[in-house]
Protein backbone atom coordinates (compact mmCIF):
# COMPACT_ATOMS: atom_id res chain seq x y z
CA UNK A 1 0.00 0.00 0.00
CA UNK A 2 1.42 3.62 -0.65
CA UNK A 3 1.69 5.75 2.15
CA UNK A 4 1.30 9.68 1.51
CA UNK A 5 2.98 12.26 3.48
CA UNK A 6 2.93 15.40 3.99
CA UNK A 7 6.13 17.27 4.86
CA UNK A 8 6.00 19.28 7.55
CA UNK A 9 8.74 22.51 8.73
CA UNK A 10 11.35 21.00 10.44
CA UNK A 11 12.27 22.30 13.76
CA UNK A 12 15.16 23.48 14.14
CA UNK A 13 15.93 21.33 17.19
CA UNK A 14 15.65 17.97 15.06
CA UNK A 15 17.56 19.92 12.30
CA UNK A 16 20.62 20.30 14.49
CA UNK A 17 20.30 16.80 15.56
CA UNK A 18 19.83 15.17 12.96
CA UNK A 19 17.24 12.92 13.90
CA UNK A 20 14.36 11.68 12.14
CA UNK A 21 11.00 13.05 12.53
CA UNK A 22 9.11 11.27 15.47
CA UNK A 23 5.77 9.52 14.10
CA UNK A 24 3.35 12.88 15.80
CA UNK A 25 4.91 14.80 13.12
CA UNK A 26 4.08 13.32 9.92
CA UNK A 27 0.70 12.73 9.03
CA UNK A 28 -0.52 9.50 6.18
CA UNK A 29 -3.57 8.01 5.29
CA UNK A 30 -2.99 4.60 8.46
CA UNK A 31 -5.61 4.71 10.28
CA UNK A 32 -3.50 5.41 13.32
CA UNK A 33 -2.36 8.51 11.54
CA UNK A 34 -6.16 9.70 10.34
CA UNK A 35 -7.03 9.07 14.16
CA UNK A 36 -4.80 11.23 15.45
CA UNK A 37 -5.88 13.95 12.51
CA UNK A 38 -9.14 13.82 13.67
CA UNK A 39 -8.28 14.43 17.43
CA UNK A 40 -6.06 17.45 16.50
CA UNK A 41 -9.13 18.65 14.60
CA UNK A 42 -11.78 18.84 17.39
CA UNK A 43 -9.54 19.50 19.68
CA UNK A 44 -6.78 22.27 18.22
CA UNK A 45 -8.15 23.28 14.73
CA UNK A 46 -8.29 27.13 14.49
CA UNK A 47 -11.20 27.59 11.31
CA UNK A 48 -10.45 31.35 11.32
CA UNK A 49 -6.52 30.64 10.43
CA UNK A 50 -7.84 27.64 8.23
CA UNK A 51 -10.28 29.93 5.99
CA UNK A 52 -6.68 32.26 5.29
CA UNK A 53 -4.91 28.98 4.02
CA UNK A 54 -7.91 28.31 2.04
CA UNK A 55 -7.72 31.36 0.34
CA UNK A 56 -4.27 31.56 0.13
CA UNK A 57 -2.89 32.03 -4.04
CA UNK A 58 0.49 30.59 -3.29
CA UNK A 59 0.61 27.75 -1.11
CA UNK A 60 -2.61 25.70 -0.60
CA UNK A 61 -4.54 27.40 -4.08
CA UNK A 62 -8.14 25.93 -2.87
CA UNK A 63 -9.61 29.16 -3.90
CA UNK A 64 -8.23 29.29 -7.24
CA UNK A 65 -10.24 26.08 -8.41
CA UNK A 66 -13.09 25.79 -5.61
CA UNK A 67 -15.75 27.39 -4.91
CA UNK A 68 -17.39 28.24 -1.58
CA UNK A 69 -20.11 30.78 -0.18
CA UNK A 70 -19.64 32.12 -3.50
CA UNK A 71 -15.51 32.78 -3.42
CA UNK A 72 -13.55 31.11 -5.86
CA UNK A 73 -12.59 29.74 -9.02
CA UNK A 74 -14.86 27.33 -11.47
CA UNK A 75 -11.79 24.49 -11.73
CA UNK A 76 -12.81 22.04 -9.45
CA UNK A 77 -16.60 21.22 -7.58
CA UNK A 78 -18.50 23.74 -5.56
CA UNK A 79 -17.85 22.83 -2.52
CA UNK A 80 -20.39 24.33 -0.49
CA UNK A 81 -22.93 21.02 -1.19
CA UNK A 82 -20.22 18.57 -0.58
CA UNK A 83 -18.20 19.36 2.66
CA UNK A 84 -20.99 18.38 4.68
CA UNK A 85 -21.14 14.87 3.53
CA UNK A 86 -17.41 14.38 4.02
CA UNK A 87 -15.85 13.41 7.53
CA UNK A 88 -13.06 14.89 8.78
CA UNK A 89 -11.15 12.14 7.54
CA UNK A 90 -12.69 11.62 3.89
CA UNK A 91 -11.60 15.16 3.55
CA UNK A 92 -8.25 14.40 4.41
CA UNK A 93 -8.22 11.58 2.05
CA UNK A 94 -9.46 13.69 -0.98
CA UNK A 95 -6.73 16.48 -0.21
CA UNK A 96 -3.93 13.87 0.21
CA UNK A 97 -4.55 11.58 -2.63
CA UNK A 98 -7.03 13.26 -4.39
CA UNK A 99 -7.00 10.69 -7.54
CA UNK A 100 -7.91 7.35 -5.22
CA UNK A 101 -11.59 8.80 -5.35
CA UNK A 102 -12.77 11.17 -8.31
CA UNK A 103 -15.58 13.36 -8.16
CA UNK A 104 -18.23 12.41 -10.63
CA UNK A 105 -18.40 14.41 -13.81
CA UNK A 106 -14.32 15.49 -12.86
CA UNK A 107 -12.13 13.29 -14.80
CA UNK A 108 -9.08 14.70 -16.59
CA UNK A 109 -9.00 13.77 -19.99
CA UNK A 110 -5.36 13.54 -21.79
CA UNK A 111 -5.85 14.71 -25.66
CA UNK A 112 -3.54 14.34 -28.40
CA UNK A 113 -4.26 16.72 -31.57
CA UNK A 114 -2.93 16.15 -35.21
CA UNK A 115 -0.02 19.21 -35.01
CA UNK A 116 1.19 17.45 -31.93
CA UNK A 117 0.12 19.15 -29.19
CA UNK A 118 -1.25 17.12 -25.57
CA UNK A 119 -3.66 18.77 -23.64
CA UNK A 120 -5.56 17.81 -20.30
CA UNK A 121 -7.99 19.06 -18.59
CA UNK A 122 -12.02 18.66 -17.64
CA UNK A 123 -14.24 17.87 -20.53
CA UNK A 124 -16.59 20.51 -20.20
CA UNK A 125 -18.76 20.04 -23.64
CA UNK A 126 -18.58 17.00 -25.96
CA UNK A 127 -20.64 17.68 -29.01
CA UNK A 128 -19.96 16.15 -32.72
CA UNK A 129 -17.64 18.64 -33.46
CA UNK A 130 -15.86 19.83 -31.01
CA UNK A 131 -15.26 19.36 -27.61
CA UNK A 132 -14.26 21.89 -24.75
CA UNK A 133 -11.59 21.36 -22.30
CA UNK A 134 -11.06 23.03 -18.99
CA UNK A 135 -7.29 23.01 -17.20
CA UNK A 136 -5.97 23.54 -14.30
CA UNK A 137 -6.10 27.50 -14.26
CA UNK A 138 -9.26 27.69 -16.01
CA UNK A 139 -8.80 28.27 -19.13
CA UNK A 140 -10.80 26.78 -21.52
CA UNK A 141 -9.90 25.44 -24.90
CA UNK A 142 -12.09 24.63 -28.01
CA UNK A 143 -10.83 21.43 -29.30
CA UNK A 144 -12.10 20.58 -33.40
CA UNK A 145 -12.97 16.82 -33.19
CA UNK A 146 -10.59 16.11 -36.31
CA UNK A 147 -8.29 17.50 -34.92
CA UNK A 148 -8.27 14.80 -32.25
CA UNK A 149 -5.69 12.08 -32.71
CA UNK A 150 -6.31 10.30 -29.65
CA UNK A 151 -8.39 10.69 -26.40
CA UNK A 152 -7.97 9.01 -22.79
CA UNK A 153 -9.23 9.22 -19.80
CA UNK A 154 -6.50 9.88 -17.16
CA UNK A 155 -6.90 8.24 -13.77
CA UNK A 156 -4.88 11.37 -11.77
CA UNK A 157 -7.27 13.73 -10.84
CA UNK A 158 -6.83 18.29 -11.81
CA UNK A 159 -6.17 18.79 -8.51
CA UNK A 160 -2.31 18.54 -7.61
CA UNK A 161 -1.51 15.78 -4.88
CA UNK A 162 1.32 17.85 -4.12
CA UNK A 163 -0.38 20.60 -2.34
CA UNK A 164 -1.13 20.02 1.04
CA UNK A 165 2.32 18.38 1.52
CA UNK A 166 3.50 22.56 1.06
CA UNK A 167 1.52 22.58 4.47
CA UNK A 168 2.45 22.31 7.94
CA UNK A 169 0.94 19.83 9.95
CA UNK A 170 -1.02 22.87 12.02
CA UNK A 171 -1.82 24.10 9.30
CA UNK A 172 -3.76 21.17 7.61
CA UNK A 173 -5.38 20.77 10.95
CA UNK A 174 -6.59 24.34 10.68
CA UNK A 175 -7.79 24.01 7.05
CA UNK A 176 -9.87 20.55 8.11
CA UNK A 177 -11.32 22.22 10.49
CA UNK A 178 -11.91 25.37 8.30
CA UNK A 179 -13.57 23.05 5.95
CA UNK A 180 -15.71 21.38 8.82
CA UNK A 181 -16.70 24.82 9.75
CA UNK A 182 -20.14 25.90 8.06
CA UNK A 183 -20.17 29.39 10.32
CA UNK A 184 -16.24 30.10 9.41
CA UNK A 185 -17.29 29.50 5.88
CA UNK A 186 -20.34 31.71 5.56
CA UNK A 187 -17.80 34.70 6.68
CA UNK A 188 -16.58 34.42 2.48
CA UNK A 189 -19.90 35.06 1.84
CA UNK A 190 -19.96 38.17 0.14
CA UNK A 191 -16.76 38.85 -0.73
CA UNK A 192 -14.79 40.17 -3.74
CA UNK A 193 -11.77 38.00 -4.26
CA UNK A 194 -10.75 38.83 -7.85
CA UNK A 195 -10.78 41.43 -10.35
CA UNK A 196 -9.77 43.49 -13.03
CA UNK A 197 -7.11 46.27 -12.55
CA UNK A 198 -5.67 48.73 -14.72
CA UNK A 199 -2.95 51.63 -14.23
CA UNK A 200 -1.01 53.56 -13.23
CA UNK A 201 -2.73 56.97 -13.97
CA UNK A 202 -2.79 59.76 -12.52
CA UNK A 203 -2.46 61.22 -8.85
CA UNK A 204 -5.59 63.13 -9.04
CA UNK A 205 -8.42 60.47 -8.49
CA UNK A 206 -10.75 63.05 -9.42
CA UNK A 207 -9.76 63.52 -12.81
CA UNK A 208 -11.77 61.19 -15.18
CA UNK A 209 -10.75 59.12 -18.35
CA UNK A 210 -12.08 57.63 -20.86
CA UNK A 211 -12.48 54.20 -19.96
CA UNK A 212 -14.94 55.25 -17.10
CA UNK A 213 -17.41 55.38 -20.15
CA UNK A 214 -17.48 51.41 -20.79
CA UNK A 215 -15.31 49.42 -18.61
CA UNK A 216 -14.26 46.32 -20.28
CA UNK A 217 -11.83 43.94 -19.27
CA UNK A 218 -11.67 42.60 -22.74
CA UNK A 219 -10.82 46.36 -24.53
CA UNK A 220 -7.37 47.87 -24.25
CA UNK A 221 -7.63 51.10 -21.82
CA UNK A 222 -6.45 54.41 -23.83
CA UNK A 223 -5.80 56.96 -20.97
CA UNK A 224 -6.51 60.43 -21.57
CA UNK A 225 -2.45 60.99 -21.86
CA UNK A 226 -2.54 58.55 -25.06
CA UNK A 227 -1.03 55.66 -23.24
CA UNK A 228 -2.05 52.17 -24.03
CA UNK A 229 -3.09 50.04 -20.88
CA UNK A 230 -4.43 45.90 -19.87
CA UNK A 231 -6.14 44.70 -17.53
CA UNK A 232 -5.19 41.65 -15.22
CA UNK A 233 -7.20 39.54 -12.80
CA UNK A 234 -5.87 39.76 -9.62
CA UNK A 235 -6.74 38.11 -6.75
CA UNK A 236 -7.33 39.10 -2.94
CA UNK A 237 -4.50 38.37 -0.35
CA UNK A 238 -5.43 35.76 2.26
CA UNK A 239 -7.26 38.67 4.83
CA UNK A 240 -9.65 39.58 1.83
CA UNK A 241 -7.85 42.78 0.41
CA UNK A 242 -6.85 43.23 -3.24
CA UNK A 243 -3.54 45.01 -3.05
CA UNK A 244 -2.52 46.73 -5.67
CA UNK A 245 0.21 45.14 -7.72
CA UNK A 246 2.01 44.51 -10.95
CA UNK A 247 2.62 47.17 -13.54
CA UNK A 248 -0.55 49.11 -12.26
CA UNK A 249 0.54 50.04 -9.00
CA UNK A 250 3.57 52.42 -9.35
CA UNK A 251 4.11 54.53 -6.32
CA UNK A 252 2.83 58.31 -6.37
CA UNK A 253 0.09 57.00 -8.86
CA UNK A 254 -3.57 55.32 -9.00
CA UNK A 255 -5.59 52.60 -10.15
CA UNK A 256 -8.48 51.22 -11.46
CA UNK A 257 -10.19 48.15 -9.79
CA UNK A 258 -12.89 46.31 -11.57
CA UNK A 259 -15.41 44.06 -10.65
CA UNK A 260 -19.04 42.97 -11.99
CA UNK A 261 -22.22 42.58 -10.26
CA UNK A 262 -24.77 40.83 -11.86
CA UNK A 263 -28.54 41.03 -10.22
CA UNK A 264 -31.53 39.56 -11.09
CA UNK A 265 -33.74 42.78 -11.06
CA UNK A 266 -33.41 46.84 -10.75
CA UNK A 267 -32.93 47.46 -7.13
CA UNK A 268 -30.82 48.59 -4.26
CA UNK A 269 -27.78 46.76 -2.92
CA UNK A 270 -25.22 47.47 -0.62
CA UNK A 271 -21.19 47.68 -0.13
CA UNK A 272 -19.26 47.42 2.72
CA UNK A 273 -15.83 49.27 1.54
CA UNK A 274 -12.25 49.17 2.93
CA UNK A 275 -10.11 51.22 1.75
CA UNK A 276 -5.97 52.11 2.75
CA UNK A 277 -6.20 55.73 0.64
CA UNK A 278 -8.43 57.71 -1.46
CA UNK A 279 -10.61 56.32 -3.24
CA UNK A 280 -13.48 56.95 -5.87
CA UNK A 281 -16.26 54.87 -7.05
CA UNK A 282 -18.31 54.37 -10.03
CA UNK A 283 -21.30 51.99 -10.72
CA UNK A 284 -22.31 52.10 -14.09
CA UNK A 285 -19.92 54.70 -14.75
CA UNK A 286 -21.73 57.27 -12.36
CA UNK A 287 -19.54 58.42 -9.37
CA UNK A 288 -21.27 57.30 -6.25
CA UNK A 289 -18.41 57.61 -3.50
CA UNK A 290 -15.30 59.66 -3.42
CA UNK A 291 -13.19 60.29 -0.64
CA UNK A 292 -9.29 61.32 0.28
CA UNK A 293 -9.44 59.03 3.32
CA UNK A 294 -9.04 55.79 3.98
CA UNK A 295 -11.51 53.77 5.70
CA UNK A 296 -12.73 50.35 7.28
CA UNK A 297 -16.02 48.90 6.75
CA UNK A 298 -17.92 52.37 5.42
CA UNK A 299 -21.27 51.53 4.18
CA UNK A 300 -22.22 52.58 0.84
CA UNK A 301 -26.13 51.79 -0.54
CA UNK A 302 -26.13 51.70 -4.34
CA UNK A 303 -28.25 51.16 -7.15
CA UNK A 304 -28.07 48.19 -9.80
CA UNK A 305 -30.46 47.67 -13.12
CA UNK A 306 -31.43 44.47 -14.15
CA UNK A 307 -28.35 42.45 -15.28
CA UNK A 308 -25.05 42.92 -15.27
CA UNK A 309 -23.43 46.27 -13.91
CA UNK A 310 -19.50 47.62 -13.37
CA UNK A 311 -18.35 48.48 -9.86
CA UNK A 312 -15.42 50.82 -11.03
CA UNK A 313 -12.95 52.22 -8.41
CA UNK A 314 -10.44 54.73 -8.81
CA UNK A 315 -7.66 53.78 -5.91
CA UNK A 316 -5.35 56.10 -5.57
CA UNK A 317 -1.80 54.59 -4.78
CA UNK A 318 0.67 56.94 -2.56
CA UNK A 319 3.04 54.43 -1.11
CA UNK A 320 2.88 51.45 -4.00
CA UNK A 321 0.89 49.23 -1.97
CA UNK A 322 -2.49 50.39 -1.38
CA UNK A 323 -5.39 47.82 -0.62
CA UNK A 324 -9.51 47.58 -1.56
CA UNK A 325 -11.68 45.63 -0.10
CA UNK A 326 -14.98 45.16 -1.38
CA UNK A 327 -18.37 43.06 -0.05
CA UNK A 328 -21.51 43.44 -0.01
CA UNK A 329 -24.33 42.33 1.64
CA UNK A 330 -25.79 38.96 0.39
CA UNK A 331 -28.98 38.59 -0.76
CA UNK A 332 -30.75 36.24 -3.28
CA UNK A 333 -30.32 37.81 -7.16
CA UNK A 334 -26.58 38.92 -6.61
CA UNK A 335 -23.75 38.04 -7.52
CA UNK A 336 -20.29 40.13 -7.52
CA UNK A 337 -17.45 38.80 -9.96
CA UNK A 338 -14.22 39.45 -11.79
CA UNK A 339 -15.75 37.09 -14.89
CA UNK A 340 -18.57 36.55 -16.02
CA UNK A 341 -18.22 33.00 -16.13
CA UNK A 342 -17.56 32.65 -12.58
C1 LIG B 1 -5.93 22.89 -9.82
C2 LIG B 1 -7.26 22.95 -9.27
C3 LIG B 1 -7.50 22.48 -7.83
C4 LIG B 1 -6.89 22.93 -6.68
C5 LIG B 1 -5.78 23.95 -6.54
C6 LIG B 1 -7.56 22.27 -5.58
N1 LIG B 1 -8.51 21.42 -6.06
FE1 LIG B 1 -9.77 20.29 -4.96
N2 LIG B 1 -10.47 19.40 -6.65
C7 LIG B 1 -10.18 19.80 -7.95
C8 LIG B 1 -10.88 18.94 -8.89
C9 LIG B 1 -10.83 19.04 -10.42
C10 LIG B 1 -11.60 18.01 -8.11
C11 LIG B 1 -12.50 16.89 -8.65
C12 LIG B 1 -11.70 15.66 -8.98
C13 LIG B 1 -11.39 14.85 -7.75
O1 LIG B 1 -12.32 14.44 -7.04
O2 LIG B 1 -10.19 14.63 -7.48
C14 LIG B 1 -11.31 18.32 -6.70
C15 LIG B 1 -11.84 17.64 -5.60
C16 LIG B 1 -11.80 18.11 -4.29
C17 LIG B 1 -12.52 17.54 -3.16
C18 LIG B 1 -13.35 16.28 -3.21
C19 LIG B 1 -14.78 16.53 -3.49
C20 LIG B 1 -15.58 15.23 -3.43
O3 LIG B 1 -16.60 15.17 -4.13
O4 LIG B 1 -15.20 14.30 -2.72
C21 LIG B 1 -12.25 18.32 -2.07
C22 LIG B 1 -12.80 18.14 -0.65
C23 LIG B 1 -11.33 19.34 -2.50
N3 LIG B 1 -11.07 19.17 -3.84
C24 LIG B 1 -10.80 20.32 -1.66
C25 LIG B 1 -9.70 21.11 -2.02
C26 LIG B 1 -8.93 21.90 -1.08
C27 LIG B 1 -9.25 22.06 0.41
C28 LIG B 1 -7.92 22.48 -1.78
C29 LIG B 1 -6.78 23.32 -1.27
C30 LIG B 1 -5.80 22.60 -0.44
C31 LIG B 1 -8.07 22.06 -3.18
N4 LIG B 1 -9.14 21.22 -3.27
C32 LIG B 1 -7.25 22.47 -4.23
C33 LIG B 1 -9.36 20.84 -8.31
C34 LIG B 1 -8.52 21.53 -7.43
Amino acid sequence: MKTYFVAVALAAATVFSGEALSSEDQFNLEPASLDQLEKAVRSKGDPARGREIFLDTGDAQCANCHRLQGVGGHVGPDLDSILGKLDIRQIAESLVAPSRKITEGYDTYTIARTDGKILSGLKLKDSDKELLLRDGLGKDTVIQKEQITRIEKSPVSLMPARLVSRLSRNDLVNLISFLKSPAAQLELKGRLSRAWITGPFSRSISRTEPLEKNPDPAKVAVSSSGKLLQWKLINARADGLIQLAGPAAAKKSSAYILALMKSDRDREAVLWLDHSSALRLLVNSETVYSTKNPATNSRLSIRLRKGWNTILSRVSNPTGNSTLGIRYEPARGLRLTADRQD
